[in-house]
């Protein structure tokens, strides 16, 4: 399957609705190579079905595991009792930290023929930690690029457990949780110690390793978080049946969506996790509280509900983000709304993530137009300004935090592409359907129409009547034209009328329109001009580069919009789509009199055939033809007065708001 190379994610005014989480990728991966290692079968519901999890089970498969998939997302697991059935084999990780590094312990502590390796990123995700815990112990680790990193050799080590294992916890959490993970796999007959040398980072991750291992039969004492004793004996005995949770990372960016959309009985609320979680991330649930969020806590959901009553913007300051390094990047975003910077503190882990997450987040940030600043394991973030925000598109560096974070920045005043969105295969292959399900756009109404149907008048008054703001696209081509009529421009040269519609210095304010510091709200009726526009308006290269300028239009608290190709390229998605039309005969009439009145003499067959050829030439072109979007609600008004036709429109409106 091809994923599309970006995604343009329309502004949002609202967020509302209920998601289901995805198991967690960190319980999924542990308890997978938790049941392959015990003694017994163990069914796991609501396994995570991700990249990761993928890359877990495949390497599973390769040693010899016995697995099977349920139709219901469960998998069995037949546990081969400590003993790998296989011996010897190439194990590709891709990118995944969960299954590279424990997986890296126990078959150093199992001794085979092995090697260890990942995609060009996974190369550069330090493990020299690890690797120096298990040559310590006598196993046998070779490094076959570059020292400290994958890929590794392993070998026959002979493993000496007389003496305490020693990892450095300062950089990942992951190498003793691996550490922990596999230890038990020797079934030494005295207890096991570990020591942490450094401060250990991401407790949380390693607290939930605890757990899963309880659940597995083997209690390990913790001393001070420093020392972890593995009782003799240990050996891990499958529960029979465990079900994952779903993922406390991943419901951060649907709680941080009901903070900012949610609000006046408007809630968003996850379904997998709850105030019992044994994961670190739903933490981050509490920080959104304590930075002023509205959240309700039941069992098995969280929701988050706007902010509490008097408070008017999250608050800033510095946040200790520690224990919750994956949630935190979810506030790196939600900062840019807060009332104040916000410091990110203890986020030195982000660098060796999926990339350098602290840059990647600066640089990102700031294509919004954000203040950042940063240092070594901290990041400081300047709120935005509604009139500072720019639109961007957003690189995702094979990172799927970064896609799904920025999914977040669609609340501001800006147009957000976010490139390479199939990146979040990695845990969550169907965030972006999931966010739109709960996410509630800017409304749009379109009102598409040919020359003389009263869509303009109608959409003008639509707008006014619901305080919406007002987009007459056809002024942007009669513009274009005007400009290309001055300078000389042939109406068929379509670079140089591309280039001239990009720059094109045009604003619309009330009845005035501006081309620079002259008003051409008259100039641009003329028929002359309307017919040039007829003509440039074929050119696709000139649609292209109008297009951003109509989408930018799209802000809170919605607008209305009038053309040709407003249901069917500009706002595809637009909530409301009305397609106008009336006989030639009554348009011709109504042009005819309303050029009269403006003291210009023509006859009505002149105005007629005028009418025709523009017809004609609109509903024929190549690109952005004229006709009514699939959804659109056609509305014929020959028999119509304004008043009439706008009441219709606003009731489609009413009823498709109520809906
Ligand atoms: O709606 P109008 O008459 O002001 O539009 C002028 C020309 O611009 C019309 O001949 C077709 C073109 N146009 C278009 O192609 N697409 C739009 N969305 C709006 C106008």
């Amino acid at each position: 399957m091809t994923s599309p190379d970006h995604l343009d994610l329309p502004p949002l005014l609202g967020a509302a609705g209920r998601v289901r989480l995805p198991g967690s990728k960190s319980i999924s991966n542990r308890l997978l190579l938790l049941a392959a290692l015990a003694d017994g079968s163990t069914r796991i519901d609501g396994l995570l079905d991700s990249d990761d999890t993928r890359v877990m089970l495949d390497a599973l498969r390769t040693l010899g595991v016995a697995l099977e998939r349920g139709d219901d997302g469960s998998c069995t697991v037949h546990g081969c009792g400590g003993l790998l059935p296989v011996r010897s084999a190439d194990l590709f990780l891709g990118n995944a930290g969960t299954a590279l590094r424990p997986l890296t312990a126990a078959l150093a502590l199992a001794g085979g023929d092995w090697r260890v390796r990942g995609v060009a990123r996974m190369h550069e995700r330090p493990i020299g930690d690890l690797v120096d815990a298990l040559r310590g112990i006598g196993c046998a680790i070779d490094y076959l690029g570059n020292p400290g990193y994958p890929p590794l050799a392993i070998g026959h080590g002979a493993p000496r457990l007389d003496a305490p294992l020693r990892v450095r916890g300062d950089v990942s959490s992951q190498f003793l949780s691996a550490l922990l993970l596999a230890l038990p796999l020797l079934r030494c007959a005295h207890d096991v110690a570990i020591e942490v040398v450094g401060e250990l980072i991401s407790r949380p991750y390693v607290d939930l390793t605890l757990r899963l291992l309880a659940r597995f039969g083997v209690d390990v004492r913790v001393e001070g978080w420093k020392r972890f004793i593995v009782p003799a004996g240990s050996r891990y005995r499958s529960p029979g049946r465990i079900a994952v949770e779903g993922d406390a990372s991943s419901a951060s960016y649907f709680l941080a969506a009901g903070v900012l959309g949610g609000g006046h009985g408007a809630a968003v609320r996850v379904e997998g996790v709850d105030a019992q979680s044994i994961q670190g991330d739903v933490a981050f649930a509490r920080v959104l509280q304590q930075l002023g969020a509205d959240i309700g806590w039941g069992e098995g959901w969280i929701e988050a509900r706007g902010l509490r009553p008097g408070v008017r913007a999250l608050a800033g300051g510095d946040l200790d983000c520690v224990a919750i390094p994956d949630a935190a990047m979810t506030l790196a975003v939600t900062a840019l709304f807060a009332a104040a910077p916000t410091r990110l503190l203890g986020i030195g882990s982000w660098r060796v993530k999926e990339t350098d997450r602290i840059a990647a987040m600066a640089t990102e940030l700031r294509k919004l137009g954000a203040l950042v600043d940063c240092g070594d394991d901290w990041m400081r973030v300047q709120p935005l300004a509604d009139r500072d925000w720019r639109s961007a598109s957003i690189a995702t560096y094979d990172d799927h935090r970064m896609a799904m974070c920025f999914s977040l920045a669609s609340f501001g005043p800006a147009d957000i592409r976010i490139e390479d969105p199939g990146c979040v295969a990695k845990t969550f292959p169907g965030y972006f359907d999931a966010f739109a399900r709960i996410a509630k756009p800017v409304p749009v109404i379109a009102i598409d129409g040919p020359t003389a149907s009263g869509k303009g008048t109608v959409a003008a008054h639509v707008a006014s009547a619901l305080g919406f703001g007002y987009l007459d696209s056809g002024v942007l081509y009669r513009v274009c034209a005007l400009q290309a009529l001055r300078r000389g421009v042939a109406l068929d040269n379509a670079e140089a009328l591309a280039a001239l519609a990009a720059d094109l210095p045009v604003r619309c304010a009330g009845a005035g329109v501006w081309l620079g510091d002259e008003d051409v709200a008259l100039a641009i009726r003329g028929e002359a001009v309307g017919q040039a526009a007829s003509r440039v308006a074929v050119l696709p290269s000139v649609r292209s580069a109008l297009l951003a300028r109509q989408r930018s239009l799209r802000r809170a608290p919605g607008l209305v919009a009038d053309g040709r190709d407003m249901g069917t390229v500009v706002f595809p998605d637009a909530q409301l789509k009305v397609f106008l039309g009336a006989s030639v005969s009554a348009r011709a009439e109504r042009r005819y009199k309303q050029l009269i009145s403006q003291g210009i003499s023509i006859t009505l067959d002149d105005v007629r055939q005028d009418l025709e050829q523009r017809d004609a030439r609109d509903s024929n072109r190549t690109v952005a033809a004229l006709r009514p979007a699939v959804d659109a609600l056609q509305l014929d008004n020959s028999e119509l007065d304004v008043e009439q036709t706008v009441r219709q429109v606003l009731q489609w409106w009413g009823r498709q708001a109520l809906g």
